[in-house]
């Protein structure tokens, strides 16, 4: 037995609605792919609902929450409207991010450092209304400092690491977030990470033994498609399994 500890895979439904909205169909349906997720060794289902409501809809959520057999983390803005959203469907987990209505997928993470009595609030809230929560955030000390007593959770953004095309500046990507998770576990955190993330990259980030959840989505929804969504989470668990010396 190794005395690292299981590191859960969060599977991010998202991009099964992306297909669903660009055609106006009912089909394919976040919903299914959750439960068949779920079925298939998921540790939790992840859905972000954007304030444009480009993929996930509200409905997804409200269908989601009565079916799901594993803990659903809700990704979100830090708005009102989203905090009234989430504290009245009270999933499992929150994973606060930073959104812009004109990227393609999160960009970075959110600025504790740079908004503390937002951020507070919104935890707050959540706090009370018995969700825990994540936030995502870029491996920086000043965002360690300033999540300070603010939620239980951290999301390490790996987007930068995923995004390096050279092994040196991913190398001390690596080091940055291994070294970030250390401190961040050390001060009492969970530490998941999660962005950009897929079957040739994970290992290194698999391995940080102080990170205890992945999330991912688009390259494991993408891999789905031609493998289907099953075996998609088994390659993808079998590689973070390897790296983790499991
Ligand atoms: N974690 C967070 C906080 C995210 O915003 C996203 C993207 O929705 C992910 C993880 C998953 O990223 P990807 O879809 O690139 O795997």
């Amino acid at each position: 037995m190794s005395s690292v500890p299981k590191l859960r895979l969060g599977v991010n439904i998202d991009h099964v609605a992306t297909v669903r909205q660009a055609r106006g169909t009912d089909y394919p349906d976040p919903v299914a792919a959750a439960l068949l997720a779920a079925g298939a060794g998921a540790d939790g289902i992840t859905l972000h609902l954007r304030e444009d409501r480009r993929h996930i809809q509200d409905h997804d959520l409200k269908r989601l929450l009565p079916l799901c057999p594993v803990p659903i983390n809700l990704e979100m803005a830090v708005t009102d409207e989203m905090l009234a959203i989430a504290c009245a469907a009270r999933p499992a987990h929150v994973c606060l991010v930073p959104e812009k209505r004109q990227e393609r997928t999160t960009e970075g993470g959110l600025d504790i450092a740079g908004a503390p009595r937002l951020i507070a609030q919104a935890c707050a809230r959540l706090h009370d209304a018995g969700i825990a929560v994540s936030l995502f955030i870029d491996p920086e000390a000043a965002q360690l400092d300033a999540a300070q007593g603010l939620a239980p959770n951290l999301e390490i953004n790996t987007g930068a690491y995923a995004e390096a095309n050279d092994a040196k500046t991913r190398d001390a990507l690596i080091e940055k977030i291994a070294g970030f998770a250390r401190s961040a576990t050390a001060a009492g955190f969970q530490v998941h990470a999660g962005h950009g993330l897929n079957c040739d990259n994970v290992a290194p980030v698999a391995a940080i033994a102080d990170i205890v959840e992945l999330n991912i989505g688009h390259a494991l929804i993408a891999r789905a498609l031609f493998i289907g969504l099953p075996g998609a989470i088994a390659e993808l668990r079998a590689e973070m399994l390897r790296a983790r010396g499991h």
